[in-house]
């Protein structure tokens, strides 16, 4: 990192002024085993969403434990182009919205990041129009957001779709949405979210059924409860909002990442090592741990915000649905997919969440797993080894899962996407580094020529 530009709010290279930055490969040498604590950051998907919670609010509104990510960086340009002006302190964000008045989010960056597009619910309430480009199709499936507008106009709200763009805006009422009854199709994260914060200023009662359980939406509700909100029943089916006027400043700090956690705790598994894990709420992470112990990694809990994974002799194969919480998380399921290539048996993976989001076994593959993919179904046949090679990380959870794997594999891995991971995971090399790992984040130029030095030295027989 030395001599790089950092950007001053994700604390990331700057990736506008350094190119080179985006072009980086991490290199790690598997077989080591992993010891030690690590710090939990803060949730990227409660962060993100805060951030566009905190367009509800016209005072100053302080978000703590914000981890570093490229996508927070995305999130913070976002919101600057709306007109809100931003500081960042270490892992405290300072928002301010109260000279918010640019109803038209710029096109370039909702397009790279999803969650942006969950800010047109603030945005409307707030501001009583919305003009937000659709987020795009991404790499594990078609994401579209009906459910988001659907739900929209159910509270009064006109919306168009028109050259990529999503125009939106409450006619009559003051600009004022009006509460409603909304059943939402399948419990969406994102929609439950953006008509959670477009009912909390809205005329009357919203009530969301088929609601999504998640831990950030609960997270996103306690965050708008602490400004003044009236949000009942989160983290269950059904949540009712009942409107307010207007929303105070506060004081708030974003929940440990379940992912992230859920990630060091296959690390572990992997590399049959011993850690700590703090903080976390071990709650989050019941799918997970019950899954690992089902695989016979055995997880204590420490303390009532500490984890202890401890080493597995065997690992045993177990077969995985990916569901809505409290199911087990597809946020997870590329990384226990690397666990059960090295388990003892077969194991089944059923990605029921997204409909292309299995493409990691390919470059498993590569790495010596067995895996065959059939529609969304993956058959993993446990080997007893992963030998290392370059590989491709797809989208932001697969790179993960690369990662975790190269930890197990014979010599060394090289990991290109880094784009990916970086929008997710705070320094996930450098927390590795510090447990033992043998890991380092080089320039691709100097990997590709470490790698073809490597193949030329080894001559066929
Ligand atoms: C959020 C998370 C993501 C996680 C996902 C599922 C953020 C920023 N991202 O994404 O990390 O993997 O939840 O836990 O919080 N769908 C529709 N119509 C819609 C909205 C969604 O059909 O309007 C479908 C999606 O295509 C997908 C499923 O619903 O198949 C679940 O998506 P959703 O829960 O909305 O995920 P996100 O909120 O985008």
């Amino acid at each position: 990192m030395e001599g790089r530009l950092i950007n001053p709010v994700s604390g990331l290279p700057d990736t506008k002024n350094a190119p080179e930055a985006d072009s980086s490969v991490l290199r790690v040498w598997g077989g080591h085993s992993l010891r030690g604590h690590v710090k939990i950051s803060g949730a990227k998907n409660s962060a993100l969403v805060l951030m566009t919670g905190a367009l509800l609010c016209s005072g100053d509104c302080r978000i703590r434990n914000v981890p570093r990510l490229a996508d927070v960086e995305r999130m913070a340009q976002v919101l600057s182009a709306l007109g809100v002006k931003i500081h960042r302190d270490g892992e405290t964000l300072d928002v301010n919205a109260r000279e918010f008045t640019t109803s038209k989010a710029p096109y370039e960056l909702v397009t790279q990041l999803r969650a942006s597009f969950f800010a047109i619910g603030a945005i409307l309430a707030r501001l009583g129009v919305a003009q937000m480009p659709l987020p795009g199709g991404c790499a594990i499936g078609a994401r579209p957001v009906d459910l988001h507008v659907r739900g929209l106009q159910a509270m009064g709200a006109e919306v168009q779709i028109e050259h990529g763009i999503c125009n939106a805006h409450v006619p009559g009422n003051k600009g004022r949405l009006k509460g409603a009854k909304i059943y939402l199709d399948s419990p969406s994260v994102g929609a439950t979210e953006t008509l959670m914060m477009a009912a909390t200023l809205a005329d009357g009662e919203t009530i969301l059924d088929n609601a999504a359980r998640e831990p950030e939406v609960v997270d996103l509700a306690n965050f708008c409860n602490s400004m003044g909100a009236k949000i009942t029943g989160a983290g269950t089916s059904t949540i009712t909002i009942l409107g307010v006027s207007n929303l105070h400043s506060t004081d708030y700090e974003v929940i440990p990442d379940r992912i992230e956690a859920g990630t060091f705790l296959t690390a572990a598994a992997i590399t049959h090592s011993e850690l700590l894990l703090s903080p976390v709420v071990p709650e989050h992470l019941l799918p997970i741990i019950a899954k690992l112990q089902e695989m016979g990694v055995n997880v204590v809990e420490e303390a009532p915000n500490c984890l202890r994974v401890l080493p597995a002799a065997v690992l045993k194969a177990a077969d995985i649905q990916t569901l809505p919480h409290p199911g087990f998380p597809t946020d997870m399921q590329a990384q226990f997919m690397t666990l059960l290539a090295l388990a003892e048996g077969d194991s089944l993976i059923n990605e029921t969440v997204f409909e292309n989001r299995l493409r990691h076994a390919s470059e498993l593959n590569r790495l010596g797993a067995d895996i065959r993919v059939k529609g969304n179904i993956a058959f993993v046949r446990g080997v007893h080894s992963l030998s290392g090679a370059p590989v491709l990380g797809s989208d932001l959870r697969a790179s993960a899962a690369l990662v975790v794997a190269g930890l197990a594999a014979s010599g060394e891995t090289t990991i290109k996407g880094l784009q990916f991971l970086d929008r997710g995971y705070d320094r996930l090399d450098l927390k590795l580094q510090q447990l033992g790992a043998k890991i380092e984040r080089v320039r691709e130029v100097e990997a590709d020529i470490a790698i073809a030095t490597a193949t030329n030295t080894v001559q066929p027989a």
